[in-house]
C-alpha cells in the first residue's frame, strides 16, 4: 500500500514536471549581450621584437598572418589569465549598468589557466566578490567564447538564470616557444581578456537567435599541447629525464598549419551558413561578421566567399594577434565601441580552432 502510494506520487512528480518543462518550452525565454569589455596587457611585440629572439621577420609575419603586434604580459605587471579576465568583466559589468550581485552564473572559456586546476571560472567569482554562484569552464579553445555563450544560451532561454558573466581570456605568452623552432606557432599567438554580460531580453525579437557548435576529435592532436596532461605528468619526465623539461617539445603548443587553415576555411563557412538557414536569412542580411581572429587570409577568405563588403567583416588580428577564446569578446567590443554594432543589426560570430571546434552565433542586437 505504502509502496503504491509513493509510485502515485511519484508519477504526479514527473507529470508535474513534464507539465512544467512544456510550459517553459512555450514561454522560452530570448537571452541578449547587454554589456561588452576587454583588456589587453600594455606590452606591445612587434614582429620585429620577435625577430631579435627568433629566425623570423616583419615581411613573413605580415604576409602569411597580417599580424603586425600582439599584447604579452610582462613579468610582474600582475595579469595573468583570471586577473585579465576580471579586469574586461568590470568593464562589461559597468556598461551592462548592472549590480554584480545580480550575476548568477560565471562561464570562463580559456585554454591557457592559470592553474591546472581549478578552472579560472572560481578565480573570477572570488575576485569580483560575487556571491556563491556556479561556475563553469569551457575547454574549447578558439571557439570557447562562442560554445561559452551558447551555454549561457541556454540556461536563459529555460529561464534558470536571468544574468551571466562570459569571459574568454588567454594568457598565450608564457607557454610558447620563443625560438626559431617555435616560429611559426609563437608569432601568431597574443594575450587578452574580453567578456560580455548575457541577459534576459524583454524584447523577443533582439537578442541571441541561435548558436551552433560541432567538434571532431580525430584531428584532435594536428592543433594541441599534449604536456603537461595525465599521460605525462611532469614528475615523471622529471624522474626519466631531467633535462626534458626544457627540451621537450610536447610543452609547447603543436600546430599542423596548413591542414589547420584548409579546415578552418571550410568549417567557418559551413557554420555561417548554419546559422543563416537557422533564421532564414541570407548573406546580405549580415551587419556584422565578427570571426575568430585566426589569420586575416582566413578572414579574407571568408569574407570573399559570402560576397561581404570591408564594413560587414570586423577584423583585428593586426594588432592582438589571435588570441584564442579572447579573440571574439575582444573584437565584438571594439566593433561596438567603434559604432560598428548598432541596435537591430544581424551580428554573426563564427569561430574555428583547436579540438577541431567550431561554432556560431547569430544575434539580432
Ligand atoms: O586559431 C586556431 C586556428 N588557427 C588557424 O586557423 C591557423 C591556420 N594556419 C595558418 O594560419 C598558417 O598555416 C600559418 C600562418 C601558421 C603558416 O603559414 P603557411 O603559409 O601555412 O606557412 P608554412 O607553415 O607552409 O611555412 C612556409 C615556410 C616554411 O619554410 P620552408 O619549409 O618553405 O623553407 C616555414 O619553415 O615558412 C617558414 N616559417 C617561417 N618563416 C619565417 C614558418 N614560420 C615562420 C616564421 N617566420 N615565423
Amino acid at each position: 500500500m505504502v509502496l503504491l502510494k509513493t509510485i502515485v506520487i511519484a508519477y504526479k512528480k514527473t507529470n508535474l514536471a513534464k507539465l512544467r518543462y512544456l510550459q517553459q518550452k512555450k514561454n522560452m525565454y530570448r537571452s541578449k549581450i547587454t554589456g561588452l569589455g576587454k583588456y589587453v596587457p600594455e606590452n606591445i611585440v612587434t614582429n620585429d621584437d620577435l625577430s631579435k629572439l627568433m629566425d623570423t621577420n616583419d615581411a613573413w609575419i605580415q604576409e602569411r598572418t597580417g599580424i603586425k603586434e600582439r599584447r604579452h604580459i610582462k613579468k610582474g605587471d600582475g595579469n595573468s589569465t583570471a586577473i585579465m579576465g576580471v579586469k574586461a568583466a568590470k568593464i562589461a559589468l559597468e556598461r551592462a549598468k548592472i549590480d554584480k550581485n545580480k550575476i548568477e552564473l560565471i562561464v570562463f572559456a580559456t585554454l591557457s589557466p592559470d592553474y591546472y586546476f581549478p578552472g579560472c571560472g572560481v578565480q573570477v567569482q572570488d575576485l569580483l566578490e560575487l556571491p556563491t554562484v556556479p561556475a563553469i569552464d569551457v575547454r574549447n579553445q578558439c571557439s570557447g567564447f562562442v560554445y561559452a555563450l551558447s551555454i549561457a544560451d541556454q540556461y536563459i532561454k529555460t529561464g534558470m538564470y536571468q544574468n551571466i558573466l562570459v569571459i574568454g581570456s588567454e594568457n598565450h605568452s608564457g607557454g610558447l616557444d620563443m625560438t626559431t623552432r617555435g616560429r611559426s606557432v609563437s608569432v601568431i599567438f597574443g594575450d587578452g581578456a574580453g567578456a560580455v554580460v548575457v541577459s534576459r531580453s524583454e524584447n523577443d525579437s533582439q537578442g541571441i537567435l541561435s548558436t551552433h557548435m560541432h567538434s571532431e576529435g580525430v584531428h584532435a592532436k594536428e592543433l594541441a599541447l599534449i604536456g603537461p596532461s595525465t599521460a605525462h605528468w611532469v614528475p615523471q619526465i622529471i624522474k626519466e629525464n631531467t633535462t626534458a623539461t626544457d627540451d621537450d617539445i610536447t610543452y609547447y603548443p603543436y600546430m599542423n598549419g596548413q591542414f589547420v587553415f584548409k579546415n578552418a576555411v571550410t568549417r567557418f563557412s559551413e557554420v555561417i551558413m548554419e546559422g543563416l538557414l537557422q533564421n532564414n536569412l541570407k548573406k546580405e542580411d549580415i551587419d556584422m561578421l565578427i570571426p575568430h581572429q585566426a589569420n586575416l587570409r582566413i578572414s579574407q577568405f571568408i569574407q570573399k566567399k559570402f560576397g561581404l563588403e570591408d564594413n560587414q567583416v570586423f577584423n583585428n588580428i593586426q594588432h592582438y594577434g589571435n588570441t584564442t577564446a579572447a579573440s571574439i569578446p575582444i573584437a565584438l567590443t571594439e566593433a561596438w565601441e567603434q559604432g560598428k554594432i548598432k541596435k537591430d543589426d544581424t551580428v554573426v560570430l563564427a569561430a574555428f580552432g583547436s579540438g577541431f571546434t567550431w561554432a556560431s552565433a547569430v544575434i539580432k542586437w
